[in-house]
């Protein structure tokens, strides 16, 4: 046996490590058997979910320099209208928080020396239809000094020395005016970097274009319009780009940024969206329509996340990047409903075939003859051949009764149109066997299922799918997944390695998990609206996170076939006990109006608790919305997204729960809370996910866990429903109107691991061994191939680690925790690797053949 030592990552990039045998004792024991190859895995496993959220395309990706080019940036989002400063209203009636932007947003009127002018938003004698405001410029007085508009960018334009820059836009002019304009690229202290007179504007909206060399470097420069006279001049799509964008594309993306989506070789990329796809109305979803063509002619739309897009990267920009980066385009549609339920918006049954209608011509744009309608116009936008979509998702995070409508509407269609392309259905949609007669016909190819949890659910969900029911050959596709709770930070290697974890589950599990994305990928700095995300940049940076490394770590060590491996571990375990069971209760509706009635929890046939709300609700606390008591049953008053009510107390064990529940009105069922204490509670949701599940879960510590299988059920408004939660021993057992739905064991606390898996390249005779060591000691792994033809001596390790789980990367140190590569010699059939603390190592073995 041989031992191959490794101290640091320090140490690893600087040396080779040499190898001898050791004496210590194991203390994780990896066997891989390489007689018995086992699933290929997917050549699609590792992409890129891509959304505009945190400015990830405006502002981000997509190379644009000016903010509010367009001037639409003040309008609502569609089919809703400004209460106030911070709100939207839809006209059902459902709000929306949303800060109202400037009328001219990211633009600001100058007036040094003897000067007078005013800036102002206008909607007469607009440029084109879809674009129906602009920047109305008025100079009244130039004597000395200058008048005028500038533009900051988003959070500053970056320039650099040399670099070249495209600037255009419409103008026009009024009779007093010279028709002179002056355009410089300014840096933060007022230094000229570049400048370029236009002359000639006239009556009518003209095109404008120079191209300026900037000579300096800043990256907070800003655009100044000035006047070159009195006069009037209206403005409209202004814009800058530089010159090289990524591949050099025309309208095209931010080269180092595209440059980290190429080095992770992602095989697919998931755009539009996301939240983004459904909208805040439906009026208000992407409509890939309005994203094509001429960019003065988009019309833009408010982006859920909260502030307007300008569409400049639309559907055709989104395939050409798939192109470029050599991804195959999955394609997210609208099955006709908006984000999250908000507002309920779904669409009627006879709309549905406008959306279906709607995804069919995105095809035919992508894929269809040149001769076809939509292929003609991705042929006048430049690109005669077909894009190759291979992957349609029918919604995003939908559920329920509408949602299976309409999926077999829309995927039926679209797969008789299309039959080559590999359809993706929302989680919620995976039924049991008993439910198929319920929803006829529905046919499913793959599932896309999300994640945002916390380090430990991730490593205790590595097993996720050892156990998943494979018997209807539906694939998985984890298309959103990141540590998102737990201490993340912003982005730290605590989170890198939970997600570590639960990919090498994922991997080992390749005959079931098809593919999967991290989410979300980008965010500007200036505009976290998400926590983490895989790459962080400002104007003129980037870097990417522990995540990001990781994803990537794992992409480009893909093997073809995953190899049987077996990890045992002896960890000491005593000091570890099932978590202590007690708690309160608490009764909850989530979008929902319900009601609850005589509640009582008993134990051991003694009355704990008891309320018919004859005298109030006295006994509970109130979270979220307005409880009252109507007629003896206690119910929230409005549709919040999460209205609780706590009552008991925190050391009741062993107890049965009983009460009826009703619901009156809104999007799902009920919630009943138990063993509700700190951080750790259980959750009976009857009619979650837009009403189209029943589930039994347990946070533990914060995390949250499936207790067994989710079960497709809805609630029907106006029926009370009994229910009856006994708890004896770590044992629950819930009963709705005297059915036994779910006989769960609790789940003790989370017990760490070593996680690990292998594969085989085939061509290269190359095992690749992927192991997550989440302890914060190193772990000797005696790793043990069994039927291996012999093993080449030298071979490689790419660790990723730190000396702290809270490190993280930033502008100042962008590869403090970066994976480092090191030789490793003397390898054999059995040797030990020691695995650092806190990490996780790709091993590369050769094979002799
Ligand atoms: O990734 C951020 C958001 O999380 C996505 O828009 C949505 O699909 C999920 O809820």
């Amino acid at each position: 046996m041989k031992v191959c030592l490794i101290l640091t990552a320090v140490v690893l990039t600087a040396y080779s490590l040499s190898c001898g045998p050791t004496i210590l004792p194991p203390d994780a024991k990896i066997t891989i058997d390489l007689a018995r190859p086992g699933a290929a895995v997917s050549p699609d496993m590792y992409g890129i979910f891509f959304e505009d959220i945190n400015h990830a395309a405006d502002g981000g990706l997509y190379a644009e320099l000016i903010q509010n080019r367009d001037f639409e940036y003040n309008r609502p989002p569609e089919d809703m209208r400004w209460v106030d400063d911070s709100t939207v209203i839809n006209p059902q009636g459902w709000k929306e928080r949303y800060r109202r932007p400037a009328d001219l947003h990211a633009w600001s009127l100058i007036q040094e020396g003897s000067v007078a002018a005013r800036m102002q938003l206008v909607d007469e004698e607009p440029l084109n239809v879809t674009n129906p405001q602009s920047l109305r410029f008025e100079v009244t007085h130039l004597e000395s000094g200058r008048a005028a508009v500038a533009n900051e960018g988003y959070w500053g334009i970056p320039v650099q020395k040399g670099a070249r820059y495209r600037l255009s836009f419409y103008a026009r002019k009024d009779d007093r005016s010279s028709g002179s304009l002056m355009a410089t690229l300014e840096g933060l202290s007022g230094e000229t970097f570049a400048s370029h007179e236009f002359t000639g504007l006239t009556e009518k909206w003209g095109r404008c274009d120079a191209t300026l060399t900037s000579g300096g470097e800043d990256p907070q420069a800003r655009l100044v319009l000035s006047a070159g006279s009195r006069g009037t001049i209206w403005l409209d799509c202004v814009s800058l780009f530089p010159e090289e964008t990524w591949k050099n594309r025309p309208n095209g993306l931010r080269a180092d940024l595209a440059r980290m989506l190429d080095d992770m070789r992602p095989s697919f990329l998931r755009f539009p969206g996301g939240c983004v796809v459904e909208g805040a109305t439906l009026e208000n979803r992407i409509q890939w329509k309005r994203t094509v063509g001429e960019v003065a002619a988009r019309p833009g739309h408010w982006n859920l996340w909260g502030y307007r897009a300008t569409d400049g990267m639309g559907f055709h920009e989104f395939l050409q990047l798939c192109e470029d980066l050599g991804a195959a385009p999955m394609y997210v549609i609208n099955a006709g409903m908006s984000c999250q339920g908000r507002g309920g918006m779904v669409a009627r049954k006879d709309e549905l075939k406008h959306y279906l209608q709607d995804a069919l011509d995105a095809l035919e744009y992508a894929m269809g003859p040149v001769t076809s309608r939509w292929g003609a116009v991705r042929e006048a936008n430049g690109h005669s051949e077909p894009f190759d979509i291979k992957y349609v998702e029918v919604g995003n995070e939908n559920s329920g009764p509408d949602y299976h409508e309409a999926y077999k509407f829309i995927q039926s269609a679209i797969k008789s149109a299309y039959p080559g392309i590999v359809t993706i259905a929302n989680e919620q949609i995976r039924l049991r066997e008993d439910d198929r007669t319920r929803f006829p016909g529905v046919s499913l190819e793959m599932v896309d299922e999300h994640f945002y949890q916390s380090p430990e659910f991730f490593c205790d969900q590595s097993t996720r799918y050892d156990t998943y029911d494979r018997s209807d050959s539906v694939g998985i596709y984890v298309g959103e997944f990141a540590v998102s709770a737990g201490k993340p930070g912003m982005g730290n290697l605590r989170a890198a390695l939970g997600e570590a974890a639960f990919m090498v589950g994922m991997e080992r599990n390749a005959d079931l998990v098809r593919m999967a994305s991290y989410a979300p990928t980008f965010v500007n700095i200036r505009d976290r609206r998400w926590n983490p995300n895989m790459i962080v940049f400002n104007t003129s940076q980037a870097y990417g996170t522990p995540s990001y490394h990781a994803i990537k770590m794992f992409s480009l060590n893909r093997p073809d076939r995953v190899l049987p491996t077996t990890v045992e571990l002896s960890v000491d375990s005593s000091g570890l006990r099932q978590e202590h069971l007690r708690g309160a209760i608490a009764l909850s509706a989530w979008n929902t109006m319900a009601e609850f009635k005589d509640v009582r929890v008993e134990k051991n046939g003694k009355v704990l608790f008891e309320d018919d709300f004859s005298r109030g609700a006295g006994h509970w606390t109130q979270k979220q919305d307005r409880w009252d008591v109507i007629d003896g049953s206690f119910r929230n008053e409005s549709t919040v997204m999460e209205a609780i009510a706590t009552a008991g107390d925190s050391t009741w064990t062993d107890y049965s729960l009983i009460l009826k529940a009703r619901k009156i009105s809104g999007d799902e069922g009920f919630i009943v809370y138990l063993l509700r204490h700190g951080d750790n509670q259980c959750i009976w949701n009857i009619g979650g996910w837009g009403n189209s599940v029943d589930v039994l879960m347990q946070d533990r510590s914060a995390t949250r866990v499936d207790l067994g299988k989710r079960q497709v059920f809805s609630v029907a408004a106006g029926k009370w429903y009994d229910i009856r939660i006994d708890v004896k021993d770590g044992r629950l057992r819930c009963f709705l109107d005297g059915e036994l739905r779910h006989d769960e064991q609790l789940r003790g606390p989370f017990i760490p691991s070593v996680h690990a898996t292998s594969g085989i390249c085939e061509q290269q005779g190359e095992v690749i061994l992927k192991i997550v060591n989440p302890f914060a000691d190193s772990k000797i792994c005696r790793v043990e191939l069994l039927s291996a033809p012999g093993v080449v001596p030298e071979g490689t390790a790419l660790v990723l680690t730190s000396g702290s789980l809270e490190d993280e990367n930033s502008f100042e140190q962008p590869e403090r925790v970066a994976p480092r590569t090191t030789a490793l010699r003397d390898l054999d059939g059995t040797f030990d690797y020691i695995s650092p603390p806190n990490s996780l190592s790709i091993v590369r073995l050769k094979l002799r053949r």
